[in-house]
């Protein structure tokens, strides 16, 4: 397969009426949450689309190998030695990255893409690091290796943002987006707006499963950062990372100042802005005092929404309520079937 691979430009091969009979084979790198989420989803849908995890590497587990395909709970046997040696035992086509976001290098996942790439095997991830570091060059070895990189679940979980860039909107340029992209702060300041504290907001977060480690990632605008950064480089070709990004997170706020703009009938959001600018591109994160009626605004709990402005389809967006893991997992699914189909 690694041959056919590298011989074969990633273009579409076939067509819908013509079927798609080839298998595709994964090695998944990374299995926690997402990863489990996406197991269950082949299994489900495995009649219609024919995928087979023939390989399974994780941090402390060890790695799991079988050609004939894995099932949800896998014996694991020792790690293999290097992510290299796993891509090679694994013989899949794709590998299928769900590590830990490290938000400050991208690591190790860029390097583990880079090593399927280097093999012939497409990559798709849900890990944003990679994106929002390492998006250009990434793109460019997997152009001149042929194969296929998708991402899809990087920015609002599955909800299709790249895809539609990818399939629907020929023609149309980005001219900037605005986006309410991380959860966590939106659940604090609705925690404050009650009357509760920071600390009880961000421990409700935390119990909702959306916030990493001590929070300080999502509450120093860390997390919309990452988002912006991954965002500015796909769709405005902005070669920037999360450290460029202007950002100011929410944890500067009080109840005290939030019950003030609350009566002002105003609330807040941390929102991520990109726009196009004579001098390059700007980006930047910020608490903003938003009208309740704002559309920015009008998402609840652990909703995200994002606008674009464009040059010949005015400003339209896309929204997405209380996503789980389940729509993580569909977007990585999403990404595959979109990855088989041009086989
Ligand atoms: N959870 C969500 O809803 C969501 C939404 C959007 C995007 N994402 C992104 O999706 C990715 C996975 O999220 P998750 O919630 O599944 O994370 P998770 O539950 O913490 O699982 C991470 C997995 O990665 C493995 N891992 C970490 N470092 C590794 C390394 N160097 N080599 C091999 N395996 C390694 C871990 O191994 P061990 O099992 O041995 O620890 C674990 O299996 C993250 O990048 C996250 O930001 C998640």
């Amino acid at each position: 397969m690694r041959s056919i691979a590298r011989r074969n430009r990633f273009r579409p091969a076939h067509s819908p009426e013509q079927g798609y009979n080839t298998r595709l084979k994964l090695a998944l790198i990374g299995y926690g949450n997402v990863g489990r989420a996406l197991m269950r989803l082949l299994i489900r849908k495995r009649r219609e689309f024919p995928f087979t995890v023939t390989g399974i590497h994780t941090r402390s587990h060890g790695t799991a190998l079988r050609a004939a395909g894995l099932g949800a709970n896998p014996a694991f046997g020792p790690p293999a030695a290097s992510i290299g040696e796993f891509l090679d035992a694994a013989d899949a086509d794709t590998a299928v990255e769900l590590t830990t976001l490290d938000p400050s290098t991208g690591e190790p996942a860029i390097s583990h893409i880079r090593a399927a790439f280097a093999r012939g095997m497409h990559a798709v991830t849900a890990n944003k690091g990679p994106i929002a570091h390492a998006f250009a060059s990434l793109s460019e070895q997997a152009e001149n290796a042929g194969v296929g990189f998708r991402f899809e679940s990087t920015v609002m979980d599955g909800t299709p943002i790249f895809s539609v860039w990818r399939h629907n909107l020929p023609g149309v340029e980005v001219m900037g987006f605005t986006g309410a992209l991380n959860s966590t702060s939106k659940i604090v300041v609705e925690t404050m707006e009650r009357g509760g504290s920071f600390e009880e907001g961000l421990a409700a977060a935390r119990a909702m499963g959306i916030t990493e480690g001590d929070g300080a990632f999502d509450i120093e605008g860390w997390d919309s950062a990452a988002k912006t950064a991954a965002l500015a480089n796909v769709l405005l070709d902005a070669r920037t990372t999360p450290q460029q990004v202007s950002t100011r997170g929410i944890g500067h706020l009080t109840p005290e100042r939030i019950a003030e703009i609350n009566r002002a009938g105003k609330t807040v959001r941390l929102i991520s802005r990109g726009r196009r600018t004579a001098k390059g591109v700007s980006l930047r994160v910020r608490a903003e005092v938003l009208d309740r009626s704002d559309i920015l605004a009008c998402t609840p709990g652990t909703s995200n929404l994002i606008l674009f402005d464009t040059d010949l389809m005015g400003t339209f967006g896309t929204v997405s309520i209380e996503p789980r893991v389940e729509q993580t997992a569909y977007g990585v699914f999403s990404d595959l079937v979109d990855l088989w189909r041009h086989l």
